[in-house]
């Protein structure tokens, strides 16, 4: 079992960052309206059945990709490499691995590859986008959040260990951590994984899984925040507003948490730090309450219960179940002092 600050520093193939999430949704329009009006998200392209959409400082031509469904699901999870040989280097190391890795024509990319990761994971890697007007000076197009772009993906699963082992043979470094004490030792709970230089790019914790618990896009102050809430209270998506804003503990993240239409999580967030150094990572006891919030107060359980399923991936539970600190427990502890 490797440790948690072994590095792979001379990966099998260079990821440079997270890079796109493909969402099934079972009304396009009402979703398409939720990411353009609400989070700020810009259309590159759209026909009957999907909508592409990227930050307002993006480049390439999408990071969300919206499918109309019959079902809320996450159809994948993107990530570039630096470029095409990078493809071909991953699906050598991949069919080395006996897994099933498959060259396909994607719209709007360049060469992709598909591989489940050992959760069942649905994985696109591919090196280029075709490219759009960096809408970043845009000033007139801003809207809602202003989200500027994707920055990580947080998943459910069953098994951190697992996850862990195999985003570290790709070159993940793990920045943060998160652990409860049972018995006489520590349960690894979470790990913040890295490529891009900042502290995640990908974070698993402990649940019922694989499920996709939220993405997060960068938003450029903490004032497109306030304004995210009072322009969700405006259209009537207040219901959505599921936790925040508060300050993480872990990444130091000012953030705010909001539902879909579909029950899709998407964080917004910015102010966080640089993770480039090869630092030791940094671990927190799950009871320390100021791991998930500087000011405070935890999150509602459905936080931590409920998530997306990926398309046709079957959920496994956990070994060991750790208990939450959820807003309700802390508010019953309250009223019982
Ligand atoms: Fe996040």
């Amino acid at each position: 079992m490797p440790h948690i600050d072994e590095l792979v520093l001379d990966p099998p193939f260079n990821v440079t960052r997270a890079g796109h999430v493909v969402l099934d949704v079972r009304d396009l329009n009402a979703s398409r309206h939720f990411y353009t009006e609400l989070v700020g998200l810009v259309v590159s392209d759209e026909d009957d059945s999907a909508v592409y959409l990227r930050g307002l400082e993006e480049r390439g031509h999408h990071s969300l990709v919206l499918r109309e469904s019959s079902e809320a699901t996450c159809a994948c999870l993107g990530m570039r490499v630096r470029n095409e040989d990078d493809i071909f280097k991953a699906q050598d190391y991949f069919a080395a691995q006996g897994r099933t890795a498959t060259l396909v024509e994607v719209p709007y990319q360049g060469l992709t590859l598909r591989v489940r990761d050992d959760a069942g994971v649905p994985l696109e890697f591919c090196a280029s986008m075709e490219p759009r007007e960096r809408m970043l000076k845009q000033y007139q197009h801003y809207r809602g959040a202003s989200a500027q772009r994707l920055d990580h993906y947080q998943l459910q699963v069953s098994d951190i260990r697992q996850a862990w082992r195999f985003y570290q043979a790709l070159g993940f470094r793990v920045s943060e951590y998160t652990y409860s004490t049972i018995g006489d030792r520590q349960h690894l709970w979470g790990v913040w994984l890295q490529r891009k230089g900042n502290p995640h790019d990908i974070v698993f914790t402990q649940g019922p899984g694989p499920r996709l618990h939220h993405f997060a896009y960068t938003l450029p102050d903490s004032n497109d925040m306030i304004r995210a809430c009072d322009v969700a209270g405006a259209l009537g998506y207040a219901p959505c507003l599921e936790r925040g804003p508060g300050r993480h503990g872990i990444s130091g993240a000012l953030f705010t948490y909001f539902r879909d239409p579909d029950g899709h999580r998407i964080e917004l967030f910015n102010t966080h730090y640089q993770h480039i150094d090869l630092e030791p990572a940094l671990g927190w006891d799950l009871a320390d309450p100021k791991r998930a919030d500087q000011w405070g107060l935890p999150a509602q359980k459905k936080w931590f219960t409920e998530a997306t399923p990926f398309t046709d991936v079957a959920l496994t539970e956990p070994d060991i179940r750790v208990d939450p600190p959820t807003l309700e427990r802390f508010l019953a502890l309250a009223n019982d002092g």
